[in-house]
């Protein structure tokens, strides 16, 4: 029965061994979200990158920039970091470069160490859960958070998979995967008025962005697994 890890923000993650375990990074507002739309919407491969500026130095090579900082795009980038961009046939076949406040730099910290690295998000969650289910492998769920601090829509969303996994194993190694099941049983009636209380769905809310919310919350919309091939993300399930 393999075992399941929370890590509640990348800050700890160096409390955790990620050798030899699937690691899924989970920013569900929005950067796993709009990973997870981007491929599947046909995006070639996707750059996840830490810095503005490695963002840039991708677009000499003919890639997309796309991202945000503080939740607003970033000024001269081609592209923010709504899912909605990706409902964009002209971006068919195209590959973007991408950098997100929290999202990416989980995804950077985790490359190096881990043996796969997943992208999950409430959009594809039955795809993640396939691939865990048939990997049967050690996994750490990796929360994004915000700027170090914890946040309740990825505590949510590793709780969401926890449920899903909970028939298939319930070797859970640490009081994390308590507290993420928990919430998870909070909220799950309704995600919406859950999470209207945390501090980036209010954000994002300043800025106009509740329908990028409400989609994000939405399960299953694609069957899509971004998972990362050396440098970039690329759909798994296309090469299966
Ligand atoms: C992040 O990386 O924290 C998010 O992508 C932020 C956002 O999309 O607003």
């Amino acid at each position: 029965m393999f075992s399941l890890e929370v890590c509640l923000t990348p800050d700890v993650l160096k409390y955790y061994d990620l050798h030899d375990k699937n690691v899924v990074v989970i920013d569900i507002l929005r950067a796993t979200s709009c990973i997870t739309t981007a491929l599947a919407c046909g995006i070639a491969k996707i750059a996840p990158v830490r810095e503005l500026e490695d963002c840039k130095a991708y677009k000499q090579q003919g890639f997309i920039t796309a991202g945000e900082r503080g939740g607003q795009k970033v000024e001269g980038f081609d592209l923010g970091n709504s899912p909605f961009s990706y409902h964009n046939p002209e971006l068919i076949g195209k590959n973007i470069a991408i950098t997100t406040s929290n999202g990416t730099l989980a995804i950077d910290m985790s490359k190096k160490d881990a043996h796969k690295v997943i992208v999950g998000s409430f959009l594809n969650i039955q795809s993640v859960v396939d691939c865990l289910v048939k990997d049967q492998r050690n996994t750490i769920l990796l929360c994004a958070g915000w700027k170090g601090k914890p946040n309740l829509e990825d505590t949510f969303y590793a709780g969401a998979l926890l449920f899903e996994l909970q028939n298939t194993t319930k070797n859970w190694t640490d009081d994390s995967c308590m507290m993420a099941y928990h919430t998870f049983l909070a909220g799950k009636n309704n995600p919406l008025e859950f999470l209207s209380q945390s501090s980036h769905y209010q954000r994002l809310l300043n800025f106009g962005n509740l329908e990028d919310i409400k989609f994000c919350l939405t399960r299953n919309v694609y069957d899509v697994l971004p998972v990362m091939e050396g440098d970039f993300l690329i759909n798994a399930l296309l090469s299966e």
